[in-house]
């Protein structure tokens, strides 16, 4: 009876949607269900999240202000800090972080916390699907338990489903709505109405047999990932002793039609996903007595990339007859990835503070990041001049963003350490130019 009201609510888009955390990922998703028509509530425990929103801006590039004012004058969408607020929902995506803790542990407090808001709130009919990346099993074993003390019953009277996220910001072509979304309930009938609610707001929805495939799906699709830079970033070092250069070496590969895909060498993985997922799985593994080597693995090579950069520059320096002690180090692009302003686990965080250890004096120029805080710090982007490329003893390109003109930072800069193969298509140029993988430095 529950099931067949819910569907037929979902169908007519009577149906309310709350959204529990207004990030990368809850805000998109949030737009998505009101774009469709859905009256949709948005809850987030920070008061200047749900203020920005209300007052029609958007805190998420991929995002623009006007679509969020364009919903929020509609009534359609509203943010609140109060929980309450989403007891008229018939369905709410739970999108709040799954960080680590320092052990590499799986920090659940923000899931926890959002599933007692949640049940809070809960009633005959409703459907709760987590979208947090999480380990295998979360599903059923922490957010299945608490609906069922709150006296419901999973699969007849609540449903519940886990269906990740797959958003990449700021890719230009794949957004939420044309992203195929894998969706698994607790019991067949909780697929059913999970699928029903996505297959309203987005283009293509995989329905899998139980919550843990659909948890699982998402750390193999993160871990192969991961495995695979990590494999590129071992090449890169590879070629780096064997004085080849990796660029070559991977466009060439890239051109066989089948059985490869291209992945890039580059300063080390940051964002939210790739570096910390996989320890979700090795740590479930742990606690099953069996080791992921494979995650560990690429986990080492990765995080040992900055380190590898800072050998690079320092050895740049040397040949340049100079140590890092003393030298000014200016890195281009701190946000972990290529135009957008997310830094979180960005390397060059890690490039940063390990130049300074080593006695340098670093500045930094991003397009999309004006200032950050790290470590009792506030860094804030210079003027990308060409006194300022001049003035620097080294220039790293850390993150490629399109919006740098490569030929102008050659021109103007002594010597340029490039991660990326940013530089690889300019004409000849006043820097010296050292790869990340490229023995052929020549002294002055
Ligand atoms: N960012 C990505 O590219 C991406 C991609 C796929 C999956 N994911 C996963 O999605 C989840 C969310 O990530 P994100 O990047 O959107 O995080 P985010 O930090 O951008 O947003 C999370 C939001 O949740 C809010 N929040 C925290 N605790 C809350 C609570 N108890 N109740 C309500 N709101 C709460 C925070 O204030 C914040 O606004 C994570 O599990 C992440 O791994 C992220």
């Amino acid at each position: 009876m529950h099931k067949n009201q819910l569907l037929s609510r979902i169908q007519s888009q009577d149906a309310v949607v709350a959204v529990v955390g207004l990030g990368y990922v809850g805000l998109p998703l949030a737009m998505e269900f009101a774009d469709a028509g859905f009256r949709v509530v948005g809850y987030d425990v920070s008061e200047r999240v749900t203020a920005l929103l209300n007052a029609g801006q958007s805190h998420i590039q991929d995002i623009s202000a006007a679509m969020v004012a364009k919903h929020v004058a509609s009534g359609r969408f509203v943010a609140t800090t109060d929980a309450a607020r989403m007891k008229d929902a018939d369905a709410i995506s739970i999108a709040v972080p799954t960080p680590l803790g320092k052990t590499r542990d799986p920090d659940m407090t923000y899931v926890q916390a959002a599933t007692q808001a949640v049940v809070a709130q809960a009633h005959p009919g409703l459907l709760i699907v987590l979208e947090s990346t999480t380990y295998p099993g979360t599903t059923r074993e922490v957010l299945q338990p608490a609906i069922e003390a709150a006296g419901f019953s999973v699969g007849t009277d609540v449903f519940l489903a886990f269906s990740p996220e797959r958003v990449d910001p700021g890719n230009p072509v794949y957004h939420t709505k044309n992203t195929p979304k894998v969706v698994g309930g607790v019991t067949p009938a909780c697929t059913e109405v999970a699928t029903a609610l996505y297959g309203a707001v987005i283009d293509t929805v995989v329905p899998v047999s139980s919550t843990e495939t659909a948890e699982l799906v998402k750390l193999l699709e993160n871990t192969f990932r991961s495995v695979n830079i990590g494999l590129v970033n071992e090449i890169a070092i590879v070629c780096d002793k064997l004085g080849v250069n990796v660029w070559e070496v991977i466009d060439a590969a890239a051109t066989k039609p089948f059985g490869y895909m291209k992945f890039t060498p580059g300063p080390g993985i940051g964002g939210h996903c790739i570096p910390l997922d996989p320890h979700y799985l090795a740590w479930k593994m742990r606690t099953l007595n069996y080791k992921t080597r494979f995650i560990d693995l690429a986990s080492e090579i990765n995080s040992g990339m900055p380190d590898y950069v800072v050998e690079k520059v320092s050895r740049a320096l040397n040949d340049s007859r100079k140590a890092v002690r003393g030298s000014t180090v200016l890195i281009l692009g701190v946000a972990y990835k290529r135009d957008i302003d997310d830094m979180r686990e960005s390397p060059a965080l890690d490039i940063m503070r390990l130049l300074e250890q080593r006695g340098a004096t670093v500045t930094f120029h991003d397009p999309h990041v004006r200032r950050f805080h790290e470590n009792g710090h506030e860094y804030h982007s210079i003027d990308l001049t060409a006194a300022a490329l001049a003035d620097a003893d080294a220039v790293v390109i850390v993150t490629d963003h399109t919006a740098y003109e490569w030929q102008f930072i050659v021109d103007n800069a002594g010597l340029v350490i490039d991660t990326r193969n940013a530089t690889g298509r300019t004409k000849a140029a006043k820097a010296r130019i050292v790869s990340l993988a490229d023995t052929m430095v020549q002294p002055e």
